[in-house]
């Protein structure tokens, strides 16, 4: 099983699945598409499967372009007929893990994906999971669900876990330059695995097992967090002091070893960041041990929307205003700059508690035509409204929270009568620095 499933894969010739076509299952449709590969996608979401097999992409930095030209190559189709699975050799699996209301591992779309899976799962096939997760989950969930099925992993199919990275919006590096991290559940599912990714993937780098290779995707997320905390409780304790935190972290970035910059913002966001770290937490509980940095980057990350509020009540108040009844433009909504995701954007959580202190609230931002209702947050009633001076000028307080390129500062400082800066987004702006507060 292993050589047929490898001469394939060198051949060109195993066909590859996708199991949910999102931020990170599409580039992976375009590169395996691309290098020659038959593709097949399966989402459970019909709207995106006819667009997609329409060659249209419905995520802004995702060319649809290229999608188009997979389409009618007959390269690549997308369905959400979850029988079909058994047509593709490969089959890898990108589908959310989002956490619970009580900050748990939602595992339910794993979950729903393995009982789809173990139906048509047959001798020849490797299963790659990349879904962010917690150490274990590879082996305990799918690994447990398909040996109903009689096959022995190793040798009829095969088992591995991938961590994704991509970088949405980031124009360095691609699916192809981003090194990928394998572990298999046996050996010899390793081999295929390896082979799979090298095949489109620059560098491929093995590790151990199934649970290492978990847990090196949350020891990435979880450096990021707790470095973030850092620097965001800095910025309060530097604003009190009267330093500016973003010339400090400039000037120490030029040490050229030991020091890795991290910036601090209005809170953490993104559909990774702020979520993975539980679900080492949660799994670290079944070892009775508690994961201190996490929880304690957890509680300063949370804590920053709040501070930017004091921040642009204090500024309010300076003027004479109260937060209620003022009208606060938001600037950016998008959880970073220049993407069109707003998933567990800070910028939402900024926006519910102004809401809640009476503020009239308007948002402009070019990537986030509308917003729909989310789990935590519904301001579907919003939409964007486009950056004009007249907009700037009728509203109390401008408040940057994300720091989309391709925006005049200088422009928006001049025709606001007020600045609330949460990104170093003005650093450039030399005149009217006097109506700029950081945030
Ligand atoms: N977006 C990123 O940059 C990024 C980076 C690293 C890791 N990840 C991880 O990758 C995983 C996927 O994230 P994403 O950002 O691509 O999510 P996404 O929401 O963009 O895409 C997930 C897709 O899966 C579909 N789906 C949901 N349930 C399904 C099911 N049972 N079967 C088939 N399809 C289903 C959804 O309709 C959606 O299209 C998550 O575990 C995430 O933590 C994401």
């Amino acid at each position: 099983m292993k050589q047929e499933l490898l001469s394939q894969l060198e051949s060109r010739k195993a066909k590859i699945g996708i199991i949910g076509l999102g931020y990170v299952g599409l580039p992976l449709v375009l590169r395996f598409g691309e290098e020659g590969f038959k593709v097949i996608g399966f989402d459970v979401d019909p709207q995106k499967v006819t667009k997609l097999n329409a060659g249209e992409s419905y995520i802004r930095h995702i060319d649809g372009g290229r999608l188009k030209s997979l389409v009618s190559a007959k390269a690549f189709e997308a369905t959400a007929d979850f029988a079909r699975l058994g047509e593709a050799d490969c089959v890898i699996i990108c589908v959310p893990t989002p956490l619970t209301e009580k900050k748990d591992p939602d595992l339910q779309y794993i979950e729903k994906t393995g009982d789809a899976l173990v139906k048509t799962l047959r001798k020849g096939q490797l299963i790659s999971l990349e879904s962010t997760t917690y150490p274990g989950t590879t082996d305990e969930v799918l690994l447990e669900k398909f040996k109903p099925t009689g096959l022995e992993v190793g040798k009829d199919y095969f088992l591995v876990f991938s961590p994704e990275r991509e970088d949405p919006g980031n124009p360095k590096f691609s699916t192809r330059t981003i090194p990928k991290i394998v572990g298999g559940t046996t050996p010899a599912c390793l081999d295929v695995g390896r082979a799979l990714y090298s095949s489109v993937i620059d560098r491929v780098v093995t590790v151990s097992s199934t649970r290492a290779a978990e847990l090196v995707k949350l020891l990435e997320n979880i450096y990021r967090c707790v470095n973030i905390a850092l620097v965001n409780e800095l910025k309060i304790l530097t604003d009190k002091m009267d330093i500016d935190i973003w010339e400090v972290i400039a000037a120490a970035s030029t040490k050229p070893f030991g020091f890795t910059p991290f910036y601090p913002g209005p809170g953490l966001g993104g559909h990774c960041i702020p979520i993975d770290p539980f679900y080492l937490s949660w799994k670290a509980k079944e070892y009775d041990f508690s994961t201190r940095f996490i929880q304690l980057a957890g509680e300063v990350n949370s804590a920053i929307p709040h501070y930017v509020v004091e921040r642009l009540t204090s500024a309010l108040n300076d003027k004479g205003k109260a937060v209620r009844g003022s009208r606060i433009l938001m600037l950016g909504v998008a959880y970073k700059k220049d993407v069109d995701d707003v998933r567990e954007s800070p910028a939402l959580e900024i926006m519910e508690l102004l809401q809640d202190k009476g503020a009239v609230l308007t948002y402009s931002d070019p990537y986030i035509p509308r917003l729909h209702k989310m789990r935590k947050h519904d301001f579907s009633h919003m939409s964007s409204a486009p950056l004009t001076e007249e907009l700037m000028k009728k509203h109390d307080a401008v408040l940057i929270t994300t720091d989309h390129t391709g925006i005049d500062y200088q422009w928006l400082v001049t025709h606001s009568p007020l600045v609330v800066d949460t990104r170093n987004a003005t650093r450039e702006v030399r005149l009217g620095r006097e109506k700029i507060v950081r945030a």
